[in-house]
């Protein structure tokens, strides 16, 4: 399936639900033409036509081109296949957000844990975001038109509460997360060659993940993402940075 439209081309990881659910049906409604990422294939095939239906109630009509890519994130190998498959059939996009994640498991201190959880929560996390960045983002970087943005998280981060303590390789990854944004900001030129990378906290939100009684709604959560894959950066703006609530935070 080949995007020939001239609408900006966003690729969306974690599209079926939560956050990234709510920053693909933004993007959509603000004109993008989006290609949507995770493992459950009918979570997936479910999201995309809740997407065209948000488009066709808010636009009248969906114009929009949804796809839907399925991939287990935490195989290496596959996640190779879908970067060659997702360059076939797309156009280069001019927003990569890698929204999925997973949360290690309640009692994965580091003396507890073991490699299997270690090795799922990295493989998922941070590997996939590295291969997926390493494997998408260079067009996106030739074209000097590109933003990658990275959900990540408050308890990745090295000061205030971040990493004191418990789901380690959870943590962990996220603080992953947050160098590799910071370092590949460096590398781009921090954003005068037109390539942005950020990273955001979503902070506590109502999704899968966040459970229920989570203060913020995922709109909310998703807010931040979806203003940085349209902000307007001007000179003296910054990129290669976690955001959070449209603010810079230490990490
Ligand atoms: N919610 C919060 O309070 C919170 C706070 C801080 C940071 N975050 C971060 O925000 C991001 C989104 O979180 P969320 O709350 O939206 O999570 P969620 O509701 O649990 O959704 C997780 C998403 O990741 C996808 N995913 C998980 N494992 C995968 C795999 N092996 N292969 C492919 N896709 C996979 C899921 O796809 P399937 O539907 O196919 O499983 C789903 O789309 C994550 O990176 C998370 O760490 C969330």
């Amino acid at each position: 399936m080949s995007s020939q439209s001239i609408r900006p081309l966003a690729i969306i990881t974690g599209g079926s639900r939560g956050l990234g659910f709510e920053v693909s049906k933004a993007l959509t409604l603000q004109g993008f033409d989006i290609a949507l990422i995770a493992k459950d294939d009918q979570r997936l095939e479910a999201a995309a036509k809740l997407i065209r239906e948000a488009d066709r109630y808010h636009n009248g009509v969906s114009t929009s081109h949804i796809s839907t890519f399925t991939c287990d994130l935490e195989q290496p190998d596959l996640v190779r296949k879908l970067i060659d498959s997702l360059k076939q059939s797309l156009a280069t996009p001019s927003v990569l957000i890698l929204a999925h994640g997973v949360m290690s498991e309640k009692m994965s201190k580091t003396l507890k844990t073991n490699d299997a959880e270690w090795r799922r929560v990295m493989a998922i996390n941070l590997d996939s975001v590295f291969q997926l960045v390493n494997g998408i983002a260079p067009a996106m970087a030739d074209a000097r038109n590109g933003r990658v943005i990275i959900f990540s998280a408050c308890l990745g981060r090295m000061s205030g509460p971040g990493n004191a303590g418990g789901l380690a390789p959870y943590r962990i990854s996220k603080a992953g997360v947050n160098a590799l944004v910071r370092n590949l900001a460096h590398e781009t030129g921090l954003g005068a060659r037109g390539f942005l990378v950020d990273a955001t906290c979503p902070n506590h939100s109502r999704t899968d993940m966040g459970g229920p009684d989570a203060p913020r709604s995922a709109e909310e959560g998703a807010a931040t993402a979806i203003w940085l894959a349209i902000r307007p950066f001007n000179a003296g703006d910054v990129t290669g940075v976690l955001w959070e609530d449209k603010q810079v935070v230490e990490w």
